[in-house]
């Protein structure tokens, strides 16, 4: 895309939320918080919009986008909702909860943003920010995550300006996200609702809702894909990232958890604690920034110290394994 300025606007400001609805609203890019992490807006009902939007993260377009509206009344005019799908928009929106129900026809998220799929990917954010900002403009706004395609997810103003600047239009900086990771996306179309991406709210917290147990995105067969935009390697830092790691190799930078210390973590090139009072909450928010840092310090490798999988653990889990994948093929497809 081209080359453009790039507006830093503080998002305490009024008048920076009206100016960021009014960019909008006129078909250009703006970044935003969300309570999980940064994302890229573009008006959901402007094609040329959504086509500038994949072209500046550099994302394949047959890769859906989330629709994000401020209500959940709005998100029930878009998508077809079931039973189980109102129990669950009822239960955490807003909050870090995605759901797939059918698409229910109309303009407010074009063909493009859906990447033709007879379903629609939809969340209500509870961010101040991007409540306010949603509000402002009035209609659906599709965000991905405000990366690079196939880089780790922002939760700071900062990162997003580090992968973004001159290719976007502005970027709300409403200081660091709480939850740190991206939603949890679930798979509503079906008499059985499947866990597409682990993510901000933990499975338990939604099968307690549900009363019976998620089936598994794995669970998927030719008439219900799973989420097309699930592929091995994502969020990859350029270091290497070798997980479940029982002792450090030289020059090797360190990621633990609770205090850890394996073998050789002396002499590490750098070493972060996503929370040294083990609470998982806090270390799925550290856990993007502390991948940057870990990255810029220049070592050649990450090791990461095994981790609980409870809770948002199991959204910390997935991300780490994608970070430690083989790096993109061109059939993936990354976010
Ligand atoms: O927390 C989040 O969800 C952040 C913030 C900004 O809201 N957004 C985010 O968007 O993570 P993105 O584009 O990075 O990830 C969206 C995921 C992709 O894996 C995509 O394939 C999937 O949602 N998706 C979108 N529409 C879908 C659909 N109709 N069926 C299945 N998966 C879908
Ligand atoms: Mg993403």
């Amino acid at each position: 895309p081209p080359q453009r300025h790039t507006l830093s606007l503080p998002a305490a400001d009024p008048h920076a939320l009206a100016q960021g609805a009014a960019l909008l609203g006129a078909g250009r890019l703006v970044a935003f918080p969300t309570e999980t992490v940064y994302g890229l807006g573009a008006d959901a009902a402007n094609p040329r919009a959504v086509a500038d939007l994949y072209a500046a993260k550099g994302r394949p377009a047959f890769n859906p986008l989330i629709a994000h509206t401020a209500t959940a009344a709005q998100a029930f005019a878009i998508g077809a909702f079931s039973a189980e799908a109102r129990r669950l928009a009822a239960a955490f929106w807003p909050g870090p909860l995605t759901l797939v129900v059918p698409f229910a026809g109309g303009d407010a998220v074009c063909e493009l943003a859906r990447a033709g799929l007879a379903t629609v990917a939809l969340r209500v954010p509870s961010h101040p920010v991007a409540q306010a900002l949603l509000a402002a403009f009035g209609g659906a706004v599709v965000a991905p995550s405000a990366n690079r395609s196939g880089r780790v997810s922002p939760t700071q103003a900062a990162h997003v300006a580090a992968d973004l600047d001159g290719r976007i239009d502005a970027i709300l900086d409403g200081g660091p996200t709480q939850v740190g990771v991206e939603s949890t996306i679930v798979d509503a179309t079906g008499a059985v609702s499947r866990l597409l991406r682990p993510g901000g709210v933990p499975r338990a917290a939604l099968e307690q809702v549900l009363g019976h147990a998620l089936a598994d995105a794995g669970t998927g067969d030719a008439a219900r894909p799973a989420s097309p935009g699930r592929l091995a390697s994502h969020y990859a830092p350029r270091a290497a990232v070798r997980l479940e790691a029982e002792a450090l190799a030289p020059g090797e930078a360190l990621l633990t958890f609770a205090g850890a210390r394996p073998p050789g973590a002396a002499a590490a090139a750098m070493t972060i604690d996503l929370s040294p009072t083990g609470d998982l909450a806090e270390a799925a928010a550290r856990l993007y920034g502390a991948l940057r840092a870990l990255d810029a310090c220049g070592a050649p490798a990450i090791a990461v110290v095994p981790l609980p999988r409870h809770g948002l653990g199991e959204a910390i889990a997935d991300r780490l394994a994608r970070a430690a994948a083989p790096r993109s093929a061109p059939e993936e497809t990354p976010q």
